[in-house]
């Protein structure tokens, strides 16, 4: 699939736009359009349907170790900064990142990469930011245009092994940085906190210091004693929350994917230390079929287990739910979600204060004069099961989506190209989104054949009965071949027709996006079929 069509799709089509556009946009910050507002608002509602409100909450669901319960919470995006310093992200939420001092560009230290090449008696080591073929290719550009060299010349050209990052080169002074035409340039690799700070009130020094949030998890872990003491749950039981985060990202890139403006869709499962393992399982492998049920399968989404080495000190278990995104090399996945086995590690930070690991424990981390380096709530957040009769810091399961880039997995996965016939049967180009159809932004749209002869009344007491019910959308403009191509292309599944047989037995067809196939439904019966035909 050819990613520059899907963008050149959704800015046509009104799903996504640059943000502030006309003043030249904003890196890595998008806008939602029109019909994109509705796509991801039905992936949030999907996915807060399946995960909350649709939940049954008195019977185990397959593959779980026993029944639980589900609420929703919506916390702020500024928070005390203590949430930070007490999460890690204070000290630890940071990448590396290497300036370039003649393009003035920054990059992330781990994205770029670059071969060892020598001609004309010099050696470099020429970089670009992409990976696989791609970047092959833009080195060999780099390094023919840097020796000053035609293609016809490309033998002179004696390259050292396979791409590497630039992680493993040490001296940078033979770097020719991914924008510089002398290499040198890089400076060395540099902390670099994503949290964007902002100030609270009058104050503007470091008193009134606070964060965007960079994960809607820790709003989560601070309310745990709140919902606890407010609603009648009980362990084992998951708070959800869908909401937007901030991360002020280096390299900001492919389309919607590393934005600096996002929204996550996070769950913090409770559940007794003994059965989290067995929870970890559920919400992984639980979590892999909601993409699948919704469209996403095959070769191009993939289920990763984390290596033992790659897990964060304090998890047994971690797994990454990837698809195979257009715009990266051949081979290469990006991650949708995390599901991840935190342990006790989040509630005891919060009410002990930051911890880290001390062999096998985790301890509050000291600071020089044996002060906690970073104070807890001071707050009592261990659960007591009335059960069991037994106190205890409940084991937390995460698993943790990204709405954005779930939504342009749905894109991509979506678009499609095929022949159809056209009204005199000849064969004609069309772009499709085959979308499912709880995610669709329109579900239906609703044409008379002819502006003329009572169909477009008719067909308006159609769009009108539809309306409460569905997404609906009426349109009587051009050929009605030209209408169909239209709601293909932005993934409209039914498409219903008010043509002159209607007019007689008050019969419309209803068109499938998909197969092509038409049929006839009494007019007063639309509501019924198209509602039938969504429930899927
Ligand atoms: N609370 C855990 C957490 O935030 P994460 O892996 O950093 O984990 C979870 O983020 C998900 O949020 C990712 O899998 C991804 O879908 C989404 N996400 C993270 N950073 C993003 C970014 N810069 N742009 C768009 N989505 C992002």
């Amino acid at each position: 699939m050819d990613m520059e069509k899907l963008v050149s799709l959704c800015k046509r089509r009104g799903f996504l736009f640059q943000s502030s556009e006309i003043y030249g946009g904003l890196n890595g910050f998008w806008d939602y359009g029109p019909l994109g507002v509705e796509l991801k608002r039905n992936v949030k509602e999907a996915w807060w349907r399946d995960m909350v409100t649709g939940h049954d909450e008195l019977a185990a669901p397959a593959g779980a170790p026993r029944a639980y319960q589900m609420v929703g919470l919506d916390s702020t995006i500024i928070m005390h900064p203590q949430v930070w310093k007490c999460s890690g992200h204070y000290d630890l939420f940071h990448d590396f990142m290497v300036d370039c001092r003649e393009s003035k560009k920054r990059y992330r230290h781990d994205q770029v990469r670059g071969r060892w090449v020598s001609a004309k008696g010099q050696r470099i080591f020429v970089t670009s930011q992409s990976g696989g073929e791609e970047g092959l290719a833009e080195t060999q550009q780099k390094a023919l245009k840097f020796f000053n060299l035609r293609a016809k010349d490309i033998a002179q050209l004696a390259w050292e092994g396979d791409l590497l990052n630039l992680t493993q080169v040490d001296d940078f002074s033979q770097v020719l940085g991914p924008d510089a035409k002398s290499p040198g340039t890089l400076t060395p690799p540099r902390e670099f906190n994503l949290m964007f700070k902002t100030y609270v009130g009058a104050l503007s020094g470091e008193e009134g210091a606070a964060f965007l949030r960079p994960e809607t998890a820790q709003g989560i872990f601070v309310n745990f004693k709140n919902v606890c003491d407010s609603s009648r749950v009980s362990v084992p039981f998951g708070i959800a929350q869908v909401g937007k985060s901030f991360r002020n990202e280096i390299t900001p890139r492919n389309f919607t994917f590393r934005s600096r403006e996002f929204e996550q869709m996070e769950i913090e499962f409770f559940c007794h230390p003994p059965q989290s393992p067995d929870w970890y399982r559920y919400w992984r492998d639980r979590r892999y079929r909601w993409y699948t049920e919704l469209g996403l399968a095959g070769e191009r989404l993939r289920l990763r287990d984390h290596e033992q080495e790659e897990l964060s000190h304090y998890s047994c278990g971690t797994a990454d739910i990837e698809y195979a995104f257009p715009f990266l090399p051949p081979g290469e996945f990006g991650e949708l979600e995390g599901i991840a086995h935190r342990g006790d590690f989040d509630l005891r930070s919060h009410m002990e204060g930051k911890l880290v690991r001390q062999g096998n424990e985790l301890v509050v981390e000291k600071d020089a004069e044996g002060k906690p380096r970073h104070r807890g709530s001071g707050k009592e957040l261990s659960y007591f099961d009335d059960e069991t009769r037994e106190r205890f810091v409940p084991h937390v399961i995460e698993p943790s989506a990204g709405a954005d880039r779930a939504t342009l997995a749905f894109l991509c996965e979506a678009y499609h190209e095929d022949m159809v016939p056209d009204e005199n049967g000849k064969p004609r180009e069309r772009t499709l989104l085959k979308l499912h159809p709880r995610l669709a932004p329109i579900k239906v749209a609703v044409f008379p054949l002819v502006k003329k002869d009572g169909m477009p009344e008719v067909a308006q007491k159609i769009y009108r009965a539809l309306k409460p019910h569905v997404t609906v959308f009426y349109d009587e403009k051009g050929a009605v071949g030209r209408r169909y191509a239209r709601q293909d292309e932005v993934g409209t599944p039914f498409c219903i027709t008010v043509d002159g047989q209607t007019l007689g037995d008050g019969t419309v067809t209803i068109r499938d996006r998909d197969t092509l196939k038409q049929w006839r439904v009494k007019a007063e019966d639309c509501v019924s079929e198209i509602k039938g035909k969504l429930i899927v």
